[in-house]
């Protein structure tokens, strides 16, 4: 079956068809930076050309980067603020035309290391974090997934994200070791509280793992993830997938 995933995220939205039984993408992905902040008509504005550039007919899966409560946005940290409240699914299903399904963006991208990367065949307890414009958390379980906003936890007086993000790395131009001994506090006070098993550190910097894993030194199994930038948009058509099947 096939499923056109979509990212949203803090600087740029992307999209691809996958084909979700084996986690590929169909076609090349297709992204529209979002150097200034859309508002939520422009963003489904948005997904609708990634839509009509795949010439789309079928089902879509979004990953957003907020708490999803059924299809309504609850938050939106690093993007408009006009999305709070939103009903996401009727948004972009309007602006679209096609049935959307709608989840939290490190959600997506976890299903998709839990099925196909990283986390593949693993049952005990994950965690995942996605590390980019702000950080992204879930949960698995004997393959159940809990989406978290553990990027949102207290850390020297400010939310844990406008330390250990990605875009904080770069935005400050801290060191690898300055930026992965930040992370490693994160996660020990991460590893207190949930005592995962496995931890997939994922977003485009993990990539890069090999320049600050040495500085990280949790009990759990540390692994990068595995699809990297593509994570997203597969995960996000597996959440199509999921939510058919309910
Ligand atoms: C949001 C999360 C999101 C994460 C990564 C946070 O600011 O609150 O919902 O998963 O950023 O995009």
């Amino acid at each position: 079956m096939k499923v056109l995933g979509i990212d949203i995220g803090g600087s740029a939205i992307k999209g691809a068809p996958v084909d979700i039984t084996t986690g590929r993408l169909l076609a090349g992905r297709f992204k529209i930076e979002t150097p200034l902040l859309l508002t939520p008509l422009e963003m489904a504005d948005a997904a609708a050309m990634i839509a009509a550039h795949f010439r789309w007919k079928g089902p879509i899966g979004i990953g957003f980067p907020g708490v999803i409560h059924g299809g309504r946005i609850l938050t939106s940290a690093n993007l408009d603020k006009k999305f709070i409240g939103c009903d996401g699914i009727k948004l972009f299903a309007k602006a679209t035309g096609l049935p959307v399904a709608l989840t939290n963006d490190a959600a997506a991208a976890g299903l998709a290391e839990m099925k196909f990367g990283a986390g593949k065949d693993f049952g005990g307890k994950a965690l995942m974090l996605t590390l980019g414009t702000g950080v992204g958390s879930v949960l698995f379980f004997r393959g159940s997934l809990f989406p978290c906003e553990l990027g949102h936890l207290q850390m020297d007086g400010r939310d844990a994200e406008k330390r250990v993000a990605a875009s904080v790395k770069q935005r400050k131009d801290l060191s690898w070791k300055q930026w992965g001994s930040r992370l490693n506090c994160y996660l020990e006070t991460l590893e207190d509280i949930l005592w995962p098993e496995l931890i997939i550190i994922g977003g485009g910097i993990s990539a890069k793992h090999d320049k600050f894993f040495k500085f990280l030194k949790p009990r759990a199994k540390l692994v990068p993830a595995e699809f990297l930038n593509e994570a997203g948009i597969v995960g996000a058509a597996l959440w199509a997938d999921k939510e058919r099947h309910r």
